[in-house]
């Protein structure tokens, strides 16, 4: 679901805020990307965690309640940090979509690309976040951006089907965004699911892909959810 907050902050999209509760065991936190324009009120895209220690809590949140959050947005995962390149790839599974929303939606995305790629991968049609805006954005944009949702265990036969990673390894996901994945022209931004990012940097090495580092320029950014 996503979360949205009266509260405002000054952030650089692909950010994160800790934002908790008080409850009977104590005061729990957690991280949470900025998925809105910086300045505007603020959202965040959740995922329920059936035995997780926070989220049951904020699902159960009503309208109006009140949440605690950090003084200040931080992180690395932005375009501070990612290095000259023509063509964006957007890699997100679930909530990870959270930060390219904020990219997409600010414009920041657009900065230095002159095409975007943004792949989100779930389970269901029902994960599927904020698609309607992200399919008029892509309306919008034209062939500057391509928007790929993909389903891993549902099938939808207007959308790709498996992981993003088989997708990527069978050249499908190329070629439905008409354009290669290329070390020459791309960087790609990770963000989600722990093992879906490992697995994305192997497949990307044997295209001779590397992480991106500040004193070691590479391809690869990424931001682990846990
Ligand atoms: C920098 C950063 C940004 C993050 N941004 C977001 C965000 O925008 N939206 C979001 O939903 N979560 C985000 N997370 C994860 C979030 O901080 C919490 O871990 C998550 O909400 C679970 O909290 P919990 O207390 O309910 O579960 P915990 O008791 O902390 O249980 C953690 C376990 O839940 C699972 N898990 C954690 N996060 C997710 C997830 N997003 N999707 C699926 N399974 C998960 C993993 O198995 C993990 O080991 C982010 C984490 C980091 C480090
Ligand atoms: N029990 C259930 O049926 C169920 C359903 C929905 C949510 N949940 C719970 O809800 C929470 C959020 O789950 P979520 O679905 O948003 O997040 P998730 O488990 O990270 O899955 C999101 C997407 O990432 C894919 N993925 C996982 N590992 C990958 C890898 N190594 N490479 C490429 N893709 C990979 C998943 O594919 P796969 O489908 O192939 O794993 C899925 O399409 C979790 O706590 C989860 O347990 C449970």
């Amino acid at each position: 679901m996503t979360l949205r907050l009266s509260a405002r902050a000054e952030f650089k999209p692909g950010q994160f805020m800790n934002l908790g509760l008080h409850l009977p065991t104590g005061f729990v936190s957690r991280s949470y990307s900025l998925a809105s324009t910086p300045g505007e009120p603020l959202e965040v895209l959740l995922a329920r965690v059936g035995e997780g220690a926070l989220t049951p809590a904020l699902f159960e949140l009503q309208p109006g309640a009140s949440v605690t959050l950090d003084d200040k947005p931080q992180g690395f995962f932005t375009f501070d940090y990612v290095p000259p390149h023509r063509e964006l790839w957007l890699l997100a599974t679930g909530t990870g979509l959270g930060p390219f929303l904020s990219m997409l939606r600010s414009g920041a995305a657009f900065g230095r690309a002159e095409r975007v790629v943004l792949v989100h991968g779930t389970r269901g049609a029902a994960e599927l976040a904020h698609r309607d805006e992200l399919q008029r954005l892509a309306a919008e944009r034209g062939a500057s951006f391509r928007y790929l949702p993909t389903l891993s265990q549902e099938t939808d036969p207007s959308l790709a089907h498996g992981r993003l990673t088989t997708l990527l390894s069978s050249g499908a996901l190329e070629a439905l965004a008409q354009t290669s994945l290329s070390p020459d022209s791309a960087h790609v931004m990770l963000c989600g699911n722990p093992q879906m990012i490992d697995d994305v940097i192997a497949l990307l090495a044997a295209r001779g892909m590397k992480r991106h580092r500040q004193r070691v320029p590479g391809h690869i950014t990424t931001e682990k959810y846990w």
